[in-house]
């Protein structure tokens, strides 16, 4: 039995399930090279047939991360809710730089794509309807299918989709299950369940514009950078932040005994108009919201927005605790699976993980609305049809590429290149003589972080290794942290916790006799966001490592998405060529050819 599970407006992705494994979950951004593409994934949906080898005529069914109606149904009792304010949603409107889009705008771009900022605005619910109806023609379209097919549809709450894609992957029998996002498709922003072998059950929902993702996205946009996107930059500008608004910041969210929360709606605008804004009583309590230009050395960020960033985290991260507990509390559990949106706050995260009962913890790399497509699909699978529970690996599921395509892809760039018979041994000493290596093997991992087959990586030892990273190949601002990538066996020895961290989705205080060693990865607050390489996760990548620890002593590299700046990951040999020639990487390892790079190339 094949399930495709789409998601889309945010990161579109699409999954493949046969018989209850994952055959195939990517990204649309990898394929049509627009990073957070929103657009229907037809890209992502043509690689994942071609892996599977089959054809759109032998998916059984089709999962959509999106229901039909009770979106409406909310998004109506909101703007009756907030009326008369709730007449702003009607109007387009520049405000501080910002465009946002208004009821016929979103109506077309449904939310996902054209620059529009907003959400759960009139037009894009309607659109999300009209969607529903259409999207069996969609995939027919998108692949090219005009012969019969039998595929049936099936709608699936969005938070449902997302526990899925949580709790079905991890390896627990049961657990606690915690989804956090802006908004879903019946206005849950938040739910709390409990789920057994091949049931999830919900406990309680919160719903929109109770949301800390809205929260965090509006105060994102307040900050000069862009919703919905920029959120884990906010979360590496915090800890430069002080403690001078926390107390201000409890008022933005109230905690509710019963396992809930509220948030202060006087603080903020968009449960009146959709959009990513703060209110008038926060502008003349904070000031005016940061311009939305890039931080660069001659265009530094203030104090004072760093420390709203700060306040913000520990807003979330307070918040976050609260639900934990009661969660804990109410299913005596030691073990939480989580996803959305809000996940993706590995900070938080690692909090949560420290300082709640939980004693384990579990996320999958695609926490956000990409893995919505492939926890729709196993609510299918498994929640409806009462296939197994994948078991065969959830990080490595994009496509990969032989030798022949990879040579071709050198050849036809001119670029010389040698064959190694240890490509991981010889990477290993280039990366300890201090050079910056494209790493290109294997399948692309699903997610936003490159999590060792599609990586850039340097020497963590080197403390000039970050601004280098920056100023030659990823342009990023330079508040941002570089993650490590440690033997999972020796992480211990580095980082406070013995938690596997395999997806980066946890961070970790670097232990303080050591944070001199490896200066390129610890933050400046002492943490790092760790991945833990085990053998059997990446086979390939702990051997590198390994090689890079037997010359170094040092277990871990220094790992970032491979990539230039506000590029998707690379996908195929011929982006990772592409990106190798464009930035200053030193040298490329793709599969087991090696390009160092010379003058001309
Ligand atoms: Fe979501």
């Amino acid at each position: 039995m094949y399930v495709l599970g789409i998601s889309r407006v945010h990161d579109s992705a699409a999954a493949l399930v046969r018989d209850g494994e994952i055959v195939a979950f990517a990204e649309e951004e990898r394929f049509s090279r627009v990073k957070h593409d929103g657009r229907f994934p037809g890209g992502a949906i043509n690689s994942c047939l071609d892996q599977a080898g089959i054809t759109l005529a032998e998916v059984d069914h089709v999962a959509f991360y999106w229901q039909r109606w009770p979106e409406v149904a909310h998004a109506a009792r909101v703007f009756a809710r907030y009326f008369p304010g709730t007449l702003e949603v009607f109007r387009n409107r520049r405000e501080g730089g910002v465009r946002s889009a208004g009821w016929r705008e979103t109506w077309r771009h449904g939310g996902g794509s054209g620059g529009v900022d907003d959400f759960h605005v009139g037009g894009a619910v309607l659109a999300h309807v009209k969607r529903t109806y259409t999207i069996g023609q969609e995939i027919r379209d998108a692949v090219g299918h005009t012969g019969p097919t039998r595929f049936k549809v099936h709608l699936i709450d969005h938070h449902r989709a997302h526990a899925a894609s949580a709790f079905y992957v991890s390896p627990f029998d049961s657990a606690a299950v915690l989804t956090m996002d802006g908004v879903g498709s019946d206005g849950t922003s938040t739910c709390l369940a409990v789920a057994h072998g091949d049931k999830i059950s919900d406990l309680r929902r919160v719903k929109y514009p109770h949301s800390l993702g809205a929260m965090y996205a509006i105060i994102t946009g307040y900050l000069g950078f862009h919703p919905t996107v920029d959120e884990g930059k906010v979360m590496g500008l915090a800890p430069f932040g002080s403690g001078a608004y926390v107390d201000q910041f409890a008022d933005l969210v109230h905690l509710d005994p019963d396992g809930g929360f509220e948030l202060n709606l006087s603080w903020f605008r968009h449960h009146v108009n959709g959009r990513h804004l703060v209110s008038r009583k926060f502008l003349d309590t904070f000031g005016p919201p940061r311009p939305r230009t890039k931080v660069t050395r001659d265009n530094p960020i203030s104090q004072h927005y760093m420390d709203i960033a700060y306040a913000l985290q520990a807003t979330l991260e307070r918040a976050g605790l609260h639900l934990a507990r009661w969660l804990h509390g109410r299913t005596g559990l030691p073990r939480l699976a989580v996803a959305g949106g809000v996940a993706l706050n590995s900070v938080m995260n690692g909090r949560i993980l420290r300082e709640t009962p939980f004693e384990e913890f579990f996320a999958q790399p695609a926490a956000a609305d990409d893995g919505s497509a492939l926890g729709a699909a196993l609510e299918v699978s498994v929640g409806r049809y009462g296939r197994p529970r994948p078991t065969e690996g959830f990080i490595y599921t994009g496509p990969e590429f032989g030798e022949d395509r990879m040579e071709r892809a050198l050849a036809d760039a001119g670029v010389p290149y040698q064959r190694m018979d240890d490509i991981a041994a010889h990477t290993a000493a280039a990366l300890a003589d201090g050079l910056i290596v494209g790493w290109f093997q294997g399948r692309m991992e699903c997610g936003p972080r490159a999590l060792g087959n599609r990586s850039l990586l340097a020497d963590p030892r080197d403390p000039e290794a970050k601004t280098r990273m920056n100023e030659k190949v990823k342009h990023r601002e330079a508040f941002r942290p570089f993650a490590p990538s440690c033997l999972a066996e020796r992480a211990g020895e580095y980082f406070e916790g013995d938690h596997p961290s395999p997806v980066m989705l946890l961070v970790s205080d670097v232990l303080e006799h050591q944070r001199d060693r490896v200066p390129a990865i610890t933050h400046v607050d002492g943490t790092a966001r760790v991945q833990t390489v085990s053998r059997d996760d990446n086979p390939l990548y702990h051997r590198l490592i390994e090689r890079f620890a037997e010359l170094t002593g040092v277990p871990m590299l220094m790992n970032t998405s491979f990539n230039d700046n506000d590029e998707p990951i690379v996908c195929t040999p011929e982006d990772a060529v592409a990106c190798f020639r464009k930035t200053d990487v030193d040298a490329l390892a793709l599969g087991p050819f090696w390009v160092r790079k010379e003058a001309g190339v």
